[in-house]
Order: structure tokens, then C-alpha cells, then sequence
């Protein structure tokens, strides 16, 4: 059995495309359409209601892509919105927090794991009540690093005021002792030297857009649904706004250039 339709994948906007990186290596044969909501980003400090009525439209938009599996590559998407959008559409949908929590459960040695993401993540517990499901006896730290988003799309991994912050924010995880860090948004897999410098080498970091895209390939190939071409996959991208300023920040978070990306109608 194989599916010659693509996956869909949503984000508020831009950082959604480390976990298109992540899908290329992993599946490099699937065609994929991506939905950036670049007209009305940042999710991470809206409600849970306005993040889910986002969410059922860009869902909406990927159906009538003919989509056959959506991907909520948004942590703050998937921490907020994921079970209520389930429940509504019938394709199936994958989150970022199941495969970042399972990963980071069979890492930890020490039973202390910390989460890194924005306000509307750390806030949910998504994180938390995914890891403590597995095992409960996993002591569970947050920690929200909004301005990790901004400096990221700045392409400013390595000036000493990202340095500055970065340490501020995870000296409280520091102090936790933990010794396994979850990468718990789209933008922070592209803070990894300077998150892995603050945190010392002996500490794991996860990164979840990895997580998700090792999870699809596992739930394409259980359900028949993968592509069998081998050609290199087709990728199309969308966004809410005008594509300018997506098409350039995109260099960051895929290393090359996107020619195709439109504004959805
Ligand atoms: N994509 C969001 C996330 O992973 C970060 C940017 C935003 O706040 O919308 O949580």
C-alpha cells in the first residue's frame, strides 16, 4: 500500500520550518505542504481559545490540500489546541509534545527533566502531563525563553547579549539539576550551541521537530500511507501575509532558499 498525497504542516509562521528540515531528512521522498500563519504570529502569548480557532482554520486551509497526515509542527499549538482538533477532523494528527516527551523520558537518567518554550507553552503543562503519563516519577521543570524567538529570526545565535539571556533563563533549570532539556519550540533547535553551552555537555538536549518527524515515519509506514516514488518530494509553502519576509528568514531554519512560497487565498 502506499499514499501519493502530501503531509501538511502547520506553524504560527516561520520556526515550523525546522520541522520541515527535520521531515526532509527523515522522509526525503514525501511531498509536503506547509501553512505558516506569518499574518498573525506569535501564538506563544495568545489564549487557548484564539490558538485553537487559528488552528481549525490552518487545518481547514491543509484539507483542502488533500492532505493525508497534519503535523502541528507550533509547540504552543500543540500544547493548547491538539486534543480539541483531533477530535474535529478526521485525518490524523500528530503534536509536537507526545514524541518530545516519550524521547526525553528514555533519555533522562536522573528523573529530571526541563522544558524550555514560550509563556502559553510552559503555562499549558502539556509538556509536564505527557512525561509524568509515561512516568510519573519524573520531576518536571519549565521555563519560558520568549525572547529565544526573536533572536532566532535575528539570526543572532552567537552575539554575547544571546549569551547574556540565554544564561539568565536557564540558570533556574541549571540549578534543577537536570539532565535532559526539552527544545520545546519551533525557533529553539536553532538556539542549540548556545542553550549547550549554558547547560554544560552532560546535559541531553531534545529537540521535538526531530521527535515528530521520526514519529510520522513510524505512523506513515504502520498505516500504509507512505509515498513508494523515490524521487525527491515536492514541498509547497504558504503564508497568511505577504511571503517576503518569510522567504528570507526561511534561509535560517531550512539552510537554502525557498523560491515558491505564496500567500494563501
Ligand atoms: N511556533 C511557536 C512555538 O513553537 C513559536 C512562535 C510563536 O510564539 O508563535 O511555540
Amino acid at each position: 500500500m502506499s499514499d501519493a498525497r502530501p503531509i501538511g504542516v502547520f506553524d504560527s509562521g516561520v520556526g515550523g520550518l525546522t520541522v520541515i528540515a527535520a521531515l526532509t531528512r527523515i522522509l526525503p521522498h514525501e511531498d509536503i505542504v506547509y501553512f505558516g500563519d506569518t499574518a498573525r504570529v506569535p501564538y506563544g502569548t495568545k489564549s487557548k481559545e484564539t490558538v485553537t480557532r487559528f488552528s481549525v482554520e490552518n487545518i481547514e486551509f491543509l484539507m483542502r490540500k488533500n492532505v493525508k497526515l497534519v503535523i502541528v509542527a507550533c509547540n504552543t499549538a500543540s500544547s493548547l489546541s491538539l486534543d480539541f482538533l483531533k477530535r474535529c477532523f478526521r485525518v490524523p494528527i500528530l503534536g509536537v509534545i507526545d514524541p518530545g516527551a516519550k524521547c526525553a523520558v528514555s533519555s533522562t537518567r536522573n528523573n529530571r527533566v526541563g522544558i524550555i518554550g514560550t509563556s502559553a507553552t510552559i503555562s499549558s503543562g502539556a509538556y509536564d502531563k505527557a512525561i509524568k503519563k509515561i512516568n510519573p516519577r519524573i520531576s518536571v521543570f519549565g521555563q519560558s525563553c520568549p525572547l529565544f524567538v526573536p533572536l532566532a529570526e535575528e539570526g543572532w545565535f552567537n552575539k554575547s547579549f544571546t549569551k547574556d539571556i540565554a544564561a539568565f533563563y536557564l540558570k533556574p533549570l541549571k540549578d534543577r539539576m537536570i539532565d535532559t532539556l526539552i527544545l520545546g519550540c519551533t525557533h529553539y533547535p536553532l538556539m542549540r550551541d548556545v542553550i549547550q553551552a549554558v547547560m554544560g555537555k552532560n546535559v541531553l538536549l531534545v529537540d521535538s521537530a526531530k521527535e515528530v518527524a521520526k514519529e510520522a515515519r513510524i505512523i506513515l509506514d504502520s498505516s500504509g500511507l507512505l509515498k513508494e516514488s523515490h524521487g525527491v518530494g515536492r514541498h509547497c509553502f504558504f503564508v497568511s501575509d505577504e511571503p517576503g519576509r518569510f522567504v528570507k528568514t526561511a534561509r535560517l531554519f531550512l539552510r537554502k532558499r525557498i523560491t515558491c512560497a505564496r500567500k494563501a487565498v
